[in-house]
């Protein structure tokens, strides 16, 4: 029996550089796609897979402005609800049960795989959730819903994985694969931001990750890694061999929104999968194409 995958910790304590001077008062997490927050696509993707209990790895310029986001809508929904009752129902849509939201702070900024260990209290000996907000994933079923499914045949753990171009693979975390059915592959090793011509291969480790409990122990020894931080590539490579582990290609659509090209990306995406703003953004981009050709 496989334990339910019931929490989600969400990272959010990096710097935010590439996004300066967007990010200097803004947290990047609160960056609108449309007209939610790419916080706010997070909470949904998770709530779809069945979690129950978000734990937000935050630092200090940014919990006050996570915690407003979530609390509130009690006020706002006092003064809607004369004026507007269906954007009150809209707000409420979008609002994560009362109770499952929980910051934790990581006092430096050390890396992802410092800022997981920081949940550890938190998440307890339980498999969980990762999910890192600037990476928007617009799949069907939802991304981390199919990886829980996983989860819960394997009794493993299991990354979500992505091709990319060899050129790239300095970027990522690199898998080395075994057995490889075009969807899900065996995790045989794993290295961060491999050279090129080093990488084992060219699937890499995207945004979301479903884990066993024991990686708050590899976590908790390990050194910093690639780049002087502490990886969280590395102490889920420290499992392999001994717990099932699975890369997962979640189909649909991945837009990285930690990169300024891929944020634009996902404004043009999520516009036009809108009805309200299909067309007039098709005109637009059309026209602007011809214009700049
Ligand atoms: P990024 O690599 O995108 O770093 O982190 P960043 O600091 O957010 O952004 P840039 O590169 O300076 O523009 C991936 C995710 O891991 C979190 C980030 O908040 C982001 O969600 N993270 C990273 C932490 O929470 N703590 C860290 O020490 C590092």
């Amino acid at each position: 029996m496989t334990r339910k995958v019931r929490k989600a910790v969400l990272p959010v304590a990096g710097l935010g550089t590439r996004f300066l001077p967007a990010t200097k008062a803004v947290p990047k997490e609160m960056l609108p796609i449309v007209d939610r927050p790419l916080i706010d696509y997070a909470v949904a993707e998770g709530r779809a897979a069945g979690i129950e209990t978000f734990i937000f790895v935050t630092n200090q310029r940014n919990e006050p402005t996570l915690r407003a986001h979530f609390d509130m809508v009690a006020t706002l929904e006092a003064e809607l609800a004369a004026k507007d009752p269906a954007l009150v129902r809209r707000l409420r849509d979008g609002e994560p049960p009362k109770g499952s939201i929980h910051c934790v702070p990581q006092g430096q900024p050390l890396g992802l795989g410092h800022a997981v260990g920081c949940a550890r209290d938190l998440v307890g000996d339980e498999p969980f959730a990762v999910i890192l907000p600037d990476d928007l994933m617009d799949a069907a079923p939802p991304a981390l819903a199919q990886m829980v499914a996983v989860h819960e045949r394997t009794g493993g753990n299991v990354v979500a994985v992505e091709e990319v171009p060899r050129e790239l693979t300095r970027r990522y975390g690199v898998l080395d694969i075994g057995a490889d059915d075009g969807i899900m592959a065996e995790v045989k090793g794993l290295v961060e931001k491999p050279e090129p011509e080093k990488a084992p291969s060219t699937l890499t480790v995207i945004g979301r990750y479903v884990l066993l409990p024991e990686v708050f122990e590899h976590i908790a020894k390990a050194e910093r890694g690639a780049g002087g931080e502490i990886q969280l590539t590395d102490a889920m490579a420290k499992m392999i061999g001994r717990a099932p582990f699975h890369g997962l290609r979640c189909g649909g659509r991945r837009f990285d929104c930690g990169s300024r090209i891929g944020f634009v990306e996902a404004q043009v995406g999520f516009g036009l999968k809108d009805p309200d703003m299909r067309d007039r953004l098709m005109q637009f981009l059309r026209a602007s194409g011809s214009e700049w050709e």
